[in-house]
């Protein structure tokens, strides 16, 4: 979603602005803009579209040299896409970039107007912006500014701003929405995501709640929500600067499939030590002992991958475990008893449906675990306890890696409980763990299956409608897979419980229906097998995918995938392969831009 940057030091910022609005594309956007404080006051350009629309108008308007300044990539919530709507808001004092969104911006807008302020767009960071000038007409002084606009705000907000006379500054401020500080030598940077700040820095800090900052060039000062200095921890980045890097792949989403074995590598060894998951002391085994229901709960890919792991948990340590789709948890009124766990499973750490869910768990005092790829990211500092999967960054808007290796901690957290609870022996949940530490050399010849799924994209890469069918684990891998083959190659797929097909939606399947058909599980691989008949029957265009040795009737199926043997419940971190490959090449063939695709963000920030 939508991304900010800002700078104050010794170079010319505008490069520095448009460097950090590229790394940060991949969070979706669709119009950006930046504006300098320069000599000649504050100014700024923005334009609708891809970050290119905006290079384009700065050459032919361009700004004038500044050692301060603030960009924004949007993406629209309040107003639809356009130029006047993009960010920087300017008024006559200011300019504003915003993440986030003003719930009370219909009133405070009533209120400003009858004061006279005349407004151009409906955005509601336009009013945030006239408020902002207000309270510094009135105050007189950027921080006891913010301090008054945060008083009036309804909603969230990350905020960068340039104040017309406080040359060489930007001033932030955070509520329920990420800025991160970098540290350089003689300059300083903000940014929504550290990704932006990697070309110039690891040192940084995260803004907690209410806090607000300035920056100086050298100085960077944060202030509590009372206007006191706050002394913040300086982190350091663990990643390469080229870890957000595409390399010489076309595409991110292609890279990050790849890197799989990498990355669950990497999950694997962080967790696992003498053949057992190594939790403590993030997730005590006395908690494990003692748990009631496993509420997990995710938004998206993350949600599937607690379908997954609802099923790991429930037959190897037959504790109750339930899956949630967060933004349901949140308004629903759950009912959680004592002794009962709240996982939260995000890549970003960033989802607000995600967040409201573990805070609303807090709230009513359950313990909360958050299985997370970001570092220091929100859900991570809010939850009790948190184990990081280990994917790095990952840049495609459709989650790829981060998937496997939510699937491997939800595993690994399943064969603990398991053996904590002495649910299963100690020498099968040993055997368990060496058969997931096996995976990752399983999944290497899997990617040699591209050019196969290739062609398997091209069968289906006309098509309008297609259904992906499977049953228990392979129901959720086919949810999963339809995901994202809806996501970027927008051909409209449904995910089937096979056995439900025939309940209404086989009236859908016509001669040269495709159908994806997962059978993994053998037991209720023949069960799967004739619901894929049924459709067959009626014209279907089956690819099927299933594992090495299962017998297959011939002219069930126009493809057949075959998965290596494993572990049968470890199956979908070898299925997903397959899908995901699936999904790339259906995207590329269709000509759609894979790693951006239309409408979505990575980071969804808003509810
Ligand atoms: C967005 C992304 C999805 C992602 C979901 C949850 O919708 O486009 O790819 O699965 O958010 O994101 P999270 O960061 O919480 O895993």
């Amino acid at each position: 979603m939508c991304g900010i940057i800002g700078y104050s030091g010794y170079r010319a910022c505008l490069h520095v602005l448009l460097e950090g609005l590229e790394k940060l594309e991949y969070r979706g956007y669709d119009s950006a803009g930046v504006a300098v404080l320069a000599a000649e006051g504050i100014q700024a350009r923005k334009a609708q579209g891809r970050l290119s629309a905006l290079e384009k108008l700065l050459e032919t308007s361009p700004l004038p040299a500044a050692d301060c300044g603030i960009g924004h990539t949007r993406w629209a919530t309040h107003g639809a896409p356009s130029d006047r709507n993009s960010h920087p808001h300017c008024t006559p004092h200011l300019a504003v970039v915003h993440n986030g969104i003003v719930e009370n911006y219909a009133a405070l807008r009533t209120e400003l107007k009858r004061q006279g302020v005349e407004f151009i767009t409906e955005t509601d960071t336009e009013v945030l912006a006239q408020l902002l000038e207000s309270c510094y007409q009135r105050t007189g002084e950027p921080l006891a500014a913010l301090q008054a606009m945060a008083a009036r705000v309804e909603g969230s907000y990350g905020l960068a701003v340039l104040f017309c006379d406080r040359p060489g500054q930007v001033y932030l401020a955070r509520r329920h929405s990420p800025l991160i500080v970098g540290y350089g030598e003689k300059e300083c940077f903000v940014a929504s995501d550290i990704p932006a700040l990697l070309p110039y820095t690891k040192e940084y800090a995260v803004l907690d709640e209410e806090e607000m900052a300035l920056l100086d060039h050298g100085r960077v000062e944060v202030y509590d929500p009372q206007g006191r200095p706050v002394e913040k921890e300086h982190l350091t980045a663990q990643l390469p600067a080229q870890a957000a890097d595409k390399g010489s792949w076309p595409h991110f989403m292609l890279k990050e499939i790849f890197e799989q074995p990498q990355v669950l590598q990497d999950t694997l060894s962080t967790y696992v030590a003498d053949d057992l998951p190594n939790l403590a002391p993030a997730l005590p085994d006395k908690l494990l002992q003692n748990l009631g229901t496993v509420h997990l709960v995710g938004c998206g890919t993350a949600m599937h991958a607690c379908m997954v792991g609802k099923t790991a948990i429930e037959s190897l340590a037959r504790v109750p475990a339930q899956v949630e789709v967060a933004s349901e948890f949140r308004y629903r009124d759950p009912i959680l008893l004592p002794g009962d766990l709240v996982v939260t499973v995000s890549q970003s750490g960033e989802t607000s449906d995600t967040l409201a869910a573990l805070q609303l768990a807090k709230e009513r005092g359950i313990p909360t675990l958050a299985i997370v790829n970001v570092p220091g990211s929100s859900l991570a500092r809010a939850a009790d306890m948190v184990l990081y999967t280990q994917a790095g960054p990952e840049i495609a808007v459709a989650s790829t890696k981060a998937y496997s290796v939510q699937l491997a901690v939800l595993y690994l957290i399943a064969i603990r409980m398991a053996w904590a609870r002495k649910a299963l022996p100690d020498a099968r949940c040993r055997q368990l763990t060496r058969a997931l530490c096996a995976i990752p050399a399983m999944q290497q010849p899997l990617l040699g299956k591209a050019e196969e799924m290739k062609m398997a994209a091209q069968a289906l890469q006309n098509a309008s409608d297609l259904f992906f069918v499977g049953r228990g684990m392979d129901y959720s891998l086919s949810l999963e897979g339809s995901l994202k083959l809806k996501e970027i190659s927008y051909i409209h797929s449904e995910a089937y419980a096979a056995g439900e097909l025939k309940h209404g939606t086989i009236s859908l399947v016509t001669d040269g229906t495709p159908i994806v058909a997962l059978a993994t599980q053998s037991a209720v691989y023949e069960k799967t097998l004739s619901n894929v008949k049924e459709a067959r029957a009626r014209g279907a265009r089956v690819l099927l995918l299933c594992s090495q040795n299962a017998p297959v009737p011939d002219a069930l199926a126009d493809e057949v995938v075959r998965l290596p043997q494993c572990e049968e419940l470890l199956t979908p971190l070898l299925t997903i392969l397959p899908l995901q490959l699936l999904a790339y090449y259906a995207s590329v063939l269709r000509g759609c831009d894979v790693d951006r695709p239309r409408n979505l963000a990575k980071s969804v920030t808003v509810e």
